[in-house]
């Protein structure tokens, strides 16, 4: 990673929900950067030989920025950063980060702010909920969740919030009402989600059909990149040819080779990645490119797109 990455001990491990672990951090030197509420950092993971890096949302208070907290859910059919923070990081291990980004702030603009999250994407919320309540703004937490897999911190909000929290276990079927929850909101309101795509596309659509103003919702996906097929990218400016496994993303194939592009999510949203394609079909995976720059072919999102055709040539 970068000059700016952070060597961190893990100070703590415990298992939240059945296919969550969380994990404590704490600076091996000096003070952590202080951070605001949806922040994330890239954790990088020398998984199988090669190095995976996957960004977690932040999980603490902002205001205490001693040690940092995240959680990972097990992904079995993932590339392998799930499995190796599951079953090989130990308690008093070091793992290098990033200093925290933030691409899912609040909009403290708001009148009132609605919560949804699904699953482990209850993770940005848990810094955003203290700064909420010390601000004494207006807002609901909606979090549904199956308790056979996941549900961290249900009993913790319950405590934390009453009445504000509304908890959807789909394992005893219970499940949320969102077109309805959504018409019964007051002008002004802001919404914001972290889950399966599944559920941002829901949300998303609904938002569509009736009338929400698209810059009053907000979404972070929390997904890695998934695997594909193995393919070869040739880079103009560099001058270098760069192998990407079915395990790897183009953007970790081009760390590996020490070409260095800018990059923040790692998972398709920010658009910081961006580079051009001069030859080759892209596969598109990411959510920033519209669909008429995806048919355009222009540009790829190496952070999580991939060739459809086994080459691609670059201007990188
Ligand atoms: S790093 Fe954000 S879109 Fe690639």
């Amino acid at each position: 990673m970068s000059q700016t990455a952070i060597t961190v001990k893990v100070s703590n491990i415990r298992k939240v929900a059945p296919t969550i672990r969380e994990f404590t951090l704490t600076p091996v030197d000096g003070d952590f950067f202080p951070f605001s509420p949806g922040s994330h950092v890239v954790v990088e993971m020398p998984a199988e030989g090669k190095k995976i890096r996957n960004a977690y949302s932040l999980l603490s208070d902002p205001r205490y920025p001693q040690s940092y907290r995240i959680a990972v859910r097990l992904q079995p059919e993932s590339r392998g950063g799930s499995i190796y923070m599951h079953e090989k990081v130990q308690l008093g291990d070091e793992l290098i980060i990033t200093p925290p980004s933030n691409l899912f702030a609040p909009d403290w603009r708001a009148k009132k702010h609605l919560f949804f999250a699904g699953g482990v994407g209850i993770t940005p919320f848990m810094s955003y909920i203290p700064e909420m309540l010390r601000q004494n703004a207006d807002f609901e937490l909606y979090y549904m969740y199956r308790s056979t897999q996941t549900g961290a911190y249900v009993n913790e909000l319950k405590e934390m919030l009453s009445n504000r929290l509304h908890a959807y276990d789909s394992a005893v079927s219970n499940r949320a009402d969102i077109a309805k929850i959504m018409a019964e909101c007051p002008q002004g309101t802001h919404i914001y989600i972290c889950g399966p795509e599944s559920l941002i596309e829901t949300i998303l659509k609904i938002g569509e059909k009736t009338g929400w103003p698209k810059s009053h919702i907000h979404y972070e996906a929390f997904a890695a990149p998934k695997p594909g097929k193995p393919f070869v990218a040739e880079l103009k400016k560099s001058g270098k040819t760069v192998y990407v496994s079915e395990d790897q993303s183009l953007l970790e194939a081009l760390e590996a080779n020490d070409v260095e592009i800018p990059n923040l999510c790692r998972g398709g949203v920010c658009g910081q990645c961006m580079s051009t394609v001069i030859d080759g079909e892209v596969e598109h995976r990411d959510n920033f490119l519209s669909a008429e720059e995806k048919a355009s072919n222009c540009c790829i999102m190496p952070c999580v797109s991939r060739s459809k055709t086994g080459r691609l040539n670059l201007d990188i």
